[in-house]
């Protein structure tokens, strides 16, 4: 296992110069990129002032491929994982993830595209507290009106995947 591609790219124009990088892991197959970004860029404007927190971005990620995002605080790690999620939209360029531009999708097209392919896993979890593990695991399925029976069978799979016992949660 290699670590390749390192990217590295200047962000805050205006204020002052920060970088992140990015690394892919390579798996020594040739895959096809699943994620496409091009020439993102991504200002705040704040008063009079403009933050640019991305600053022209290209890149790919590959099918498969473990990604992490490397920078100091307020270098825009944040800003681009919310563009790669289809969170926020970007001031120009695209994110391409399989053959669909998110960039452009309506707000009610996004939010269905990232319920049927995004996953998150947040830094403070967010999970609903008076549901058990299993519980929050499913309940992305439920909106998509997936049954009680088979969303249960789906998160017992996942759990099982990860080898995480409900027990272990409630100690
Ligand atoms: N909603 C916003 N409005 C205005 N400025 C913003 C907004 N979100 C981020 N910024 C600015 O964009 C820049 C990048 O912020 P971002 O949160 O992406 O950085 P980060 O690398 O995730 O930082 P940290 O490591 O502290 O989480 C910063 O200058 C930040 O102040
Ligand atoms: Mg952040």
């Amino acid at each position: 296992m290699n670590f390749c591609r390192p990217l590295l790219w200047e962000t805050q124009e205006i204020c002052y110069n920060k970088s992140v990088e990015f690394f892919a892991v390579d798996w020594g197959e040739a895959m096809a990129a699943i994620i496409k970004i091009e020439n993102l860029r991504k200002v705040y404007p704040v008063g009079k002032e403009r933050i640019v927190a991305l600053n022209n971005i290209s890149f790919d990620i590959e099918e498969g491929e473990i990604c992490c995002i490397l920078g100091t605080s307020g270098s825009g790690k944040s800003t681009l994982l919310n563009q790669l999620a289809g969170l926020e939209k970007p001031t120009k360029g695209s994110v391409t993830i399989g053959k669909t531009n998110i960039s452009v999708l309506s707000e009610t097209r996004l939010a269905k595209f990232r319920q049927k392919y995004i996953g998150f896993v947040f830094q403070s979890y967010n999970l609903l507290p008076a549901y058990t593990a299993l519980e929050n695991v499913a309940m992305p399925l439920m909106f998509r009106g997936v049954s009680k029976k088979k969303r249960e069978q789906k998160a017992k799979e996942l759990q099982a995947a990860i080898h995480f016992c409900e027990e272990k949660c409630i100690t």
